[in-house]
Order: structure tokens, then C-alpha cells, then sequence
């Protein structure tokens, strides 16, 4: 077979008299009406444990969207005995089967899904619409298809034969089955890791965040309609400790693919470690962490494409992508006029439910996250080496609103300069312009986490400089741009340092951790 050519998909803009936008917002109402039961998938089972947890919109938490039915460790357990029997076809179905089904979900999530799945993404993680739409719409489109190409280009590679001997590598799954954490922020994320390994001919237990459920099922309902075969990914909702320890303590257990925190992904690298003499084969281990993510400026940058970068850098989702700008260092020559249009424009931004299409930023995920934040916000609201210049406001009576809040500090090594927020607060430094090549060395002194990084200037040699100094800060550079926002087959995504295994989701270097070669040769 050979697969249709891969472009991103399109955005749709949902802008007022849009057809997107009258079905989107008539499927959020009637979903918002609703109380959805969201069970666990294991095998043919749906499984409805009884155990109820409630599931409500972080914009307006005292209201109840759903429930979703917590598992146990005999689930996981059972939920493993059922993946690796699905491997026995599965890991054998030829790949043009299996692409075949990942293809047909893109296009279901592309055609009739759209609205279902982004509406859940707006209630569940409280997106606004075009947040929602290039997640869980647009990426996970573009993760099902690219991936598929990925694999077919995986595929091709080949060794040389030469005369008398004839070899080839298999490309096999793990042997085992792998084992998927995946967080709230990205509905896209949370479908691509299970998926991704699937792919490629493994089976999986796929262990979502508890604050995504709700899009969750949407995704697997989708996988189910596509044909994926039972067992071969299995959606459990239990503790996430206890699921981790049952996975990780299996002798099967042949891969962890990780987005969350840095935190937990040591934890569970420590005990992959402790495990690692009753595991049949060496475990498979990716992760995509934490970020304290950076815009740095040059004295040669235009404000307003400085400004546009960090508002949007540091806002869009409150600021909750690990990719987020978070931190940034301005020069003084610049300082005026970015403050001037930031402020400007954080005045025109509105905060609110996303079921208002004009409002830019919602709710922050949950109580826990809302306390985290203010706290920052509170500790610089009474330091002497912090002013806040904008925002600095929140009201969590209805939902966990708080304000787009820009802090700025003379001192750089200030606790919101260097700690992961995953908040709509972003940090300024603002540095004397003829520092600069100072301040790139500390920049790179403060990054323990290295995920996405910024640099603004319109001098090239001053580009150059950056690129160099700040090599190993950012896995993914960005010249005269925010640093989110990477499009799957365009930025390879991922970060090195306490931010990850760099494994770049949305390629094929990505791919190839879920694969055993076997090389053969045969004498002919
Ligand atoms: N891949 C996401 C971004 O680049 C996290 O913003």
C-alpha cells in the first residue's frame, strides 16, 4: 500500500456566521446538559466499577458534567492479561491494516467528531475553542496521519545485501506490552502516546490524567469506531501510584511512555530501575516533563512581535502548555514600548467560560493548580525584588479564574524566574541591552528544565550567538517566535535536561523506541 500524501490539517476559525462555530457551540450546550458515565476499557469491557468520581468543568466546578468510574489493581491486572493476549495478532496484523485504522480515526475525529471532541475538551480542561481546536482537533488529526507516514519511512530503511547474502532488519514491536501516562493539558498527548506505540504493533495500558476523562473517552470511543481491536489499547482508571507500581512490577513490562511531571517521571525512572531484574527486556523509557520555558530579547527585536509572542506565549490555555513562555529578559532600550504594548493589550483580553468565544483565557485545571498559582502571585504581590504590572487578580467562586499577571523582578534568579508555575503568570527580567551575552550565560545557568526557548532579534549575528549559547537550554528554538505551538511533521517536539528523554513526539525518531529490530541475514 502506499499511504495518501500528509498535510496538517486545516484550522477552522470558528469566527462569528462560521458553520464550525454554530455546531461547536450547540454541541457544548447539549453536552453541557448532560451527565456522561465514563467506565474503563478493557478488552470488550466497558467496565462500570460503581466507584463514582465526579468530573466538572474547571470553569464552573460546582457543576456536575459526569462521572467516571475508578478501577482497581486487579483492572490493571487484568487489563495487561488482555493486551499481551491481544498481541498475539495484533504484534502480526500487517502494518497496512493497522495504519489503516489509525488513518480512519483521524478522519472521524476530522468529519463527525470534531465538534464531540473538541466540546469536550472545552468542558473537561476548559479550553477556549481555538485552544481546543488545535489540540484535540488539528494535532491528534495530524499526530494519527504523520505517524502512519513516520512508520511506512521507518519501514523502508533497509540495510545493503551483497552478493550471496540477502539481509533485512524487522521492524517488531516490544516484547510485552507498554504502558501510557498521560496528562490533562493536551488531548492531543493523551491520544498520541497510546496510539503512537499501537501503531507500530504493541499493545498498550493506557493510564489517563483524572482532569482529561472526559475528552478520554471521546478519543476511545473514536479508536473503537476506527476497528481497533479490543486489548490492544486499554483505558484504566485507577490510583495513578498503585497503576504505575502494577505496570512497572510486571515481568511483560516493556515500555513507559510518559508526558507529565518531572516529579513523577523520576519517581517511576527510580522504580523502573528497582524492577529491572524480573523484566524480560530492558523497558523503553520516555518522558516529556516539566519546562520553565524562555523568551530571550536582543536590543535589535521589534517590540510588537515581542510583545504578541509573549502574550500569546505566556496565555493562551493560562499558560498551562509545558511549553509556555514563562520566564523572559528584556532589554532596557526595549523595556518602554513592550511594557506599553503588553499592558495594552492584556486590557483588551477577556477571562471566562469558554462557552463565550470572545473570552481568550478560562479557568486553570483545578483547586490544587489555583492555590499553586496564587501563591506565587501572593509571594510577589508582598516581595520587595517583585512588582506586578498586570493582572494579579483571581476569584475562584464559580470557576478557577485568574487574571493574566505579568510579573517583573530585579532579580533573576527570583523564585517565578526559575520554578515551573503551569499558570497564566509570566516573569520579566529586564537586563541592561549591552549585557547581552552576559545575560544568554544566564539564561543557560538558569535552565534546569530545557524544553522550548525563544529568541527575538533582527540582527542576524545576534541570532547566532544565542543559538550557540543557549544549545542545550531548549530542545525545541524558536527565532522571532513563541515557544509553543509546534506542529506535528513541522517541530519535532520534546526537551532535554529535567525536561525529558527528547524523544521528539510527532516523528519518527519518536517511533523507533517502540520497536525491537531484528536483523537477518541468509546466505544464499
Ligand atoms: N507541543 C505543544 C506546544 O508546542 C506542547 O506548545
Amino acid at each position: 500500500a502506499k499511504i495518501p500524501s500528509v498535510v496538517n490539517e486545516e484550522v477552522k476559525s470558528y469566527a462569528p456566521g462560521t458553520p464550525e462555530r454554530t455546531e461547536l457551540l450547540e454541541t457544548y450546550k447539549k453536552m453541557y446538559n448532560e451527565v456522561i458515565e465514563v467506565p474503563q476499557y478493557i478488552g470488550s469491557e466497558e467496565i462500570f466499577s460503581g466507584v463514582k468520581k465526579e468530573i466538572r468543568p474547571p470553569h464552573d466546578h460546582q457543576k456536575v458534567v459526569g462521572y467516571y468510574h475508578e478501577g482497581t489493581q486487579s483492572d490493571v491486572q487484568k487489563a495487561i492479561e488482555t493486551a499481551l493476549e491481544a498481541r498475539k495478532s495484533w504484534a502480526n496484523m500487517a502494518w497496512e491494516d493497522r495504519a489503516a485504522i489509525f488513518l480512519k480515526a483521524a478522519d472521524l475525529i476530522a468529519g463527525p467528531y470534531r465538534a464531540k471532541i473538541n466540546a469536550a475538551t472545552m468542558i473537561g480542561q476548559s479550553k477556549n475553542a481555538m485552544q481546543a481546536e488545535i489540540d484535540s482537533a488539528c494535532e491528534l488529526i495530524d499526530f494519527l496521519r504523520f505517524n502512519v507516514k513516520f512508520m511506512t519511512e521507518i519501514y523502508a530503511d533497509q540495510p545493503i545485501s551483497s552478493p550471496g547474502v540477502w539481509n533485512k532488519v524487522e521492524y517488531r514491536p516490544l516484547e510485552g506490552f507498554t504502558f501510557a501516562i498521560t496528562p490533562f493539558n493536551f488531548t492531543a498527548i493523551a491520544g498520541n502516546l497510546p496510539s503512537c506505540m499501537a501503531l507500530m504493533g504493541n499493545v498498550v495500558v493506557w493510564k489517563p490524567s483524572d482532569k482529561q476523562v472526559y475528552s478520554a473517552q471521546v478519543t476511545m470511543e473514536v479508536f473503537k469506531k476506527a476497528g481497533l481491536p479490543d486489548g490492544v489499547i486499554n483505558m484504566v482508571l485507577g490510583d495513578p501510584a498503585e497503576t504505575a507500581t502494577t505496570c512497572i512490577s510486571h515481568p511483560d513490562f516493556a515500555g513507559l511512555h510518559f508526558t507529565g511531571s518531572t516529579h513523577v517521571f523520576k519517581h517511576l525512572w527510580k522504580q523502573i530501575g528497582n524492577n529491572v531484574d524480573i523484566h524480560k527486556t530492558y523497558p523503553r523509557v520516555v518522558g516529556e516533563t516539566g519546562g520553565k520555558d524562555f523568551v530571550m530579547v536582543h536590543k535589535s527585536a521589534c517590540p510588537t512581535e515581542v510583545a504578541v509572542g509573549l502574550v500569546r506565549g505566556a496565555f493562551e490555555y493560562q499558560g498551562q502548555k509545558c511549553s509556555a513562555a514563562s520566564r523572559a529578559y528584556i532589554p532596557s532600550n526595549l523595556w518602554p514600548e513592550v511594557e506599553k504594548q503588553v499592558k495594552e493589550m492584556l486590557a483588551t483580553i477577556k477571562v471566562g467560560s469558554p462557552e463565550d468565544f470572545s473570552n481568550f483565557v478560562t479557568a486553570v485545571i483545578d483547586g490544587n493548580s489555583f492555590k499553586k498559582i496564587t501563591g506565587f502571585i501572593d509571594r510577589a504581590k508582598a516581595s520587595t525584588e517583585a512588582e506586578i504590572i498586570a493582572g494579579g487578580t483571581y476569584d475562584d467562586s464559580v470557576g478557577y479564574f485568574i487574571a493574566p499577571t505579568v510579573i517583573v523582578t530585579t532579580n533573576p534568579t527570583y523564585e517565578s524566574m526559575t520554578d515551573e508555575i503551569f499558570g497564566p503568570v509570566l516573569s520579566i527580567y529586564v537586563y541592561d541591552e549591552d549585557k547581552y551575552e552576559e545575560t544568554l550565560q544566564l539564561v543557560d545557568e538558569t535552565s534546569a528544565y530545557a524544553l522550548t526557548g525563544s529568541i527575538f532579534s533582527q540582527d542576524r549575528a545576534a541570532v547566532e550567538v544565542a543559538y550557540k549559547a543557549l544549545e542545550n537550554a531548549a530542545g525545541n528554538f524558536y527565532i522571532n517566535d513563541k515557544p509553543t505551538g509546534a506542529v506535528v511533521g513541522q517541530q519535532p517536539f520534546g526537551g532535554a535536561r529535567a525536561s525529558g528523554t527528547n524523544d521528539k513526539a510527532g516523528s519518527a525518531m519518536n517511533l523507533l523506541r517502540w520497536v525491537s529490530v531484528r536483523t537477518v541475514k541468509e546466505t544464499l
